[in-house]
């Protein structure tokens, strides 16, 4: 969809002023005047947009009589007059919604109008409703066929000298849409009859503001669309998988893949909304004050997902029906999936369920599911209940601590049935947030409470397809909404609405990004990624990225470091506001953050927590959770990764130089000066398989370049007084600076690799080879001392220090990158990508390679066995960082640099980001990197900096070191 809008075309009657009733009750009388016959109001609907005398003929055929050529005349004649009289009184007052705004608008576009009614009064309303000088033509409508042949909008265009591609078409009757259509020009359904055939429907012409024109005119991106496809349905395990893979998110809504039909059994439909939570109390056998005595997990919200099938009274699902086969797509570039099922539910008897999904971006309540149902056989009886719900609970509990804990946590607080839909409150038993759903349908249905749940049924003689939208709106209480789910039911526009803008903004993203290879099936599971990480957050500042995204319940769905370090770069690229919103959740959690910190025995400054959903600390177990201190830094790293790519002060101002500072001053305090410089002692690294040690140098690493930054800011007197206002002092920055110059590091002589903790050398190695596979992850079958005990890494830990603060030694470096990986268990998705970017960096493309295609699968292909738990986030994001700070070599510390090594593993690789509010564009083939950016503008490459000139590839060459 990219049109060069030059000319609107309207109908008059039902678009610009509603004068359907005035023509109807016109001919009403009429006829009834002449023939003594009563015209069913039903039979309306067939004059829309027909001419006056075919207007008449269609209503004498409906009521069975019979004129000659000459009375018909005459009628219409006189019905006309009757009508002039009904309109007589009509001014501005009887312009429909909207309708003066986008004629505006499209005045200010220097978009060209014409009118294309079939009414021959068109000039006489134009000048009664005072808009007849936003017309450019007006054609006349006896000059040719009338709708739906396309001859009136072929016509306009002719005579406006415009392309019909050029143009789009406004109308209210079936007639209308298919002449616009055939015209080869797109079709905008008007009114509150949706119009299946046109392009888009909106219920009133305000929703097509300038948004929605520029959504019509955006420009080609070159991104092919993407769908991700699947065909299986051999096992229910697959299935849950793919509830995963096809879940839809939109920052605040996570919406599982699974079927409006249900399964028959084992049904545990899930959705999520970001940040909702409910409490579950922690229990030690040795407690602390100190521990965090409660947890949080987020909770499967109520459900909207329901809508069962019944064929004369035989429920369809793949319980109680063969499956025939199943069909799925993702969608991406449109951000909506697609399921076909064709189940049998008798010999010979095919039912076929196609359901279509989307989770709008752009009202961030709304799911819309859309459920078209077919059989082979004639006059079978279908019965559809839709459903709202508390949500299914799942049984057992397990010792893994990557899932969820399974209980319930919702009680039932209200409920509110409506003729039109229906709404359902619930709160959570122990943190007290209410959530609230609501359902409508694109047909009357009657709703009805069941037990707690609400029920919607839907009866009809399936002839051919049986067609039923569903409309679900969700909010919470956690996002500080004020709306309820009856009124944002009250104010829904049809599902072809929701689904062009759902493209609208989906093609904004994808431009946005515009990440392309040579290789077609990684671009597939790229831009699978960058989906579900597009739609896991940064959309609100109260929430977060969980380690799942919105996509499961793993992890109970905590926000960690994952977010800053793996996820954020992407949003600070290509979305940034999104990116400022996922640190602004930080900053509103700050409070929270300091209270920790004086938990850990520090009085100044704040701890980040390890794990949490409202900011207080969730980790139970500190030694792998509250010890990896280093999550401050990782903080600080971001915030400083936004302000050098958009230099935005007043987000620096508000939210990150406040953040960085408390940040800074807790590490500061945490740690220790000695003779051998400045320590951070009794920390955790990255990698959770070394705890509570001395000098880990990921953290030491980060913590200097913290400590830097916050100098570096405070040079500025405008950022020196705010310091000062949060609260500290120039001995504090003297503090820092001193810190930064004297931050421990260790090279190990022996290896001449970078030590990663004071003590980690000189533990016994463990052979690997030793470790079966069946035992791994080596957390869920080794005690953790045996683990501690030894030099065995879960994931990247200084390599991944290295990876965001480039070693000037390179020769370091790769020791380091072979030492370490050799230890390494992967046993954390968020290793491979880390250890990709440093094989890149270091021209080791095999070693690069092979991790980019395993990352690419862990969730593709379920290669991890938990994917139904929800997708890796961190290791989405951490594909892309394998793109941009693997191929690109991009480094975004003190400035924006790119270090791109020659080319081997594909034949190209291209993407586009956001410099200061500027796109730049980047493509590496080979040798040779070319960047391109609208304005003028200077990049680092290696160490030159080179000038671009605005909208011209410069080309520079790849040095083979
Ligand atoms: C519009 C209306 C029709 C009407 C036609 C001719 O298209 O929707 O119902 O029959 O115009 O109108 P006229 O004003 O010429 O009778
Ligand atoms: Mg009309």
């Amino acid at each position: 969809m990219s049109l060069k809008i030059q000319a609107a075309l309207f109908d008059l009657d039902g678009v610009l002023t509603s004068t359907t009733e005035q023509h109807f009750q016109a001919w009403q009388m009429k006829i009834k005047e002449v023939f003594n016959v009563d015209v069913d109001p039903k039979y309306e609907t067939l004059t829309r947009g027909v001419s006056r005398v075919e207007s008449l003929r269609i209503l004498l055929n409906a009521v069975n009589i019979q004129a000659d050529e000459q009375t018909i005349q005459t009628i219409a004649h006189e019905k006309n007059e009757l009508y002039k009289e009904l309109i007589e009184h009509f001014d501005e007052s009887h312009l429909l919604e909207g309708v003066t705004e986008l004629l505006q608008l499209l005045k200010r576009k220097g978009i060209k109008c014409a009118l294309c009614s079939a009414s021959k009064n068109g000039p006489t309303l134009l000048k009664a409703l005072k808009i007849e000088d936003y017309f450019d033509l007006v054609i006349d409508p006896s000059s040719g066929p009338g709708k739906p042949d396309p001859y009136l909008f072929l016509e306009a265009a002719r005579r406006l000298n415009v392309e019909p591609q050029a143009c789009i078409g406004f109308e209210d009757a079936i007639s209308g849409v298919k002449a616009i259509q055939s015209a080869g020009m797109f079709a905008i359904g008007v009114g509150f009859e949706p119009l299946d055939f046109a392009d888009v429907h909106v219920y009133s012409l305000t929703k097509i503001d300038a948004a929605f024109l520029e959504g019509l005119t955006r420009e080609d991106h070159g991104v092919p669309p993407q769908t991700l496809i699947h065909d299986d349905h051999s096992s229910f395990e697959q299935l849950k998988v793919d509830e995963t893979l096809f879940a839809l998110s939109n920052g605040v809504i996570g919406f599982k893949g699974s079927f409006a039909e249900g399964y028959g059994k084992d049904d545990l439909p899930q959705t999520f909304i970001n940040g909702f939570y409910n409490f579950i109390p922690y229990h030690y056998e040795e407690n602390s004050i100190h521990f965090p005595q409660v947890g949080q997990t987020m909770v499967n919200v109520l459900d909207g997902s329901a809508m069962h099938v019944f064929v004369n009274q035989h429920p369809v699902d793949l319980t109680h029906c063969r499956l025939v086969s199943l069909h799925r797509e993702y969608r991406l570039h449109e951000g909506c999936t697609q399921r076909v099922a064709v189940y049998e539910i008798e010999k010979n008897h095919i039912i076929t369920i196609k359901e279509e999904r989307l989770v709008s971006r752009s009202t961030p309540h709304l799911i819309v599911m859309s459920l078209n149902i077919e059989s082979n056989h004639q006059h079978d009886e279908l019965l559809i209940k839709s459903m709202i719900r508390l949500p299914q609970v799942k049984q057992g509990s397990s010792m893994d601590p990557r899932l969820a804990k399974s209980i319930s946590h919702l009680e039932f607080v209200s409920s509110n049935l409506h003729e039109e839909g229906a709404t359902l409150r619930a709160k959570t038993m122990a943190s007290h947030l209410e959530c609230e759903i609501g359902m409508t349908h694109s047909h009357k249905g009657n709703y009805r409470l069941e037990n707690e749940s609400v029920v919607a049924e839907f009866k009809t003689t399936l002839h051919q397809a049986f067609h039923l939208t569903k409309y679900v709106v969700l909010k919470a209480s956690h996002l500080d909404e004020e709306v309820s789910c009856l009124s944002l039911l009250s104010d829904l526009q049809p599902y072809s609405y929701y689904k062009t803008i759902q493209r609208f903004d989906f093609h904004s993203f994808v431009s946005a990004h515009r990440v392309m290879t040579s290789r077609e099936d990684i671009n597939l599971a790229l831009h699978f990624n960058l989906t579900h990480l597009y739609g896991s957050g940064g959309v609100h500042p109260h929430i977060q990225i969980g380690a799942k995204g919105i996509s499961g319940e793993g992890y109970e769905g905590h926000y960690f470091w994952d977010t800053e370090i793996y996820m954020l770069p992407f949003f600070a690229l290509t979305h940034p506001t999104q990116a400022k919103n996922l640190l602004a959740y930080r900053h509103h959690t700050l409070g929270f953050a300091k209270e920790e910190a004086r938990k850990l025995g520090v009085n100044r400054g704040a701890k980040i927590p390890w794990r949490t959903i409202n900011g207080q600390e969730a980790s139970p177990y500190y030694p792998a959770g509250s010890a990896q201190v280093h999550i401050n830094s990782d903080i600080a790293y971001a915030i400083n990764q936004v302000y050098v790519l958009t230099h935005d002060d007043h987000f620096m101002k508000t939210i990150g130089f406040e953040l960085m500072v408390e940040t800074a001053i807790f590490l500061l305090d945490y740690g220790h000066f000695n003779e051998t410089g400045f320590h951070l002692d009794g920390v955790t690294g990255p990698d959770e398989y070394t705890a509570i040690v001395n000098d880990n140098a990921y953290t030491n690493k980060m913590a200097q370049f913290h400590f830097n930054r916050v100098v570096h800011f405070a040079q500025r007197p405008e950022y020196r007084v705010l310091f000062e206002h949060i609260g500290y002092t120039q001995d504090d920055l003297d503090e820092l600076k001193k810190a930064a110059d004297h931050m421990y590091f260790m090279i190990d002589k022996q290896h001449h690799v970078l030590a990663q903790d004071s003590t980690f050398l000189s533990k016994k190695v463990l052979d690997l080879t030793t470790i079966p596979k069946d035992k791994r992850p080596m957390l869920l079958h080794y005690h953790p001392l045996f683990i501690y005990k030894h030099q065995v890494l879960k994931q990247a830990d200084t390599i991944l220090g290295c990876v965001l603060l480039p070693l000037e030694d390179q020769e370091v470096f790769k020791n380091s990158l072979h030492y370490y990986l050799n230890i390494t268990t992967h046993d954390s998705s968020l290793s491979k990508a880390i250890y990709g970017i440093a094989a890149y960096r270091l021209r080791e493309d095999t070693l690069g390679q092979e991790a980019f295609e395993d990352i690419l699968k862990i969730d593709l292909k379920n290669a991890r066995h938990h994917t139904q738990h929800g997708l890796h986030l961190a290791n989405i994001g951490g594909s892309y960082l394998l793109v941009m700070y693997g191929l690109f070599g991009l480094v975004i510390n003190e400035d924006v640099s790119f270090h791109p090594q020659p080319l081997t593993t594909f034949e190209f690789v291209s993407s586009r980001i956001q410099i200061q509010g500027q796109w730049l564009d980047l493509r590496l083939e080979r040798e040779m990197f070319s960047l391109r950016s609208e304005v003028l503008m200077s990049v680092r490459v290696g160490q030159d900096t080179i000038k671009l000139i605005p909208n011209t590839w410069t080309m520079v060459k790849v040095s083979k070191p």
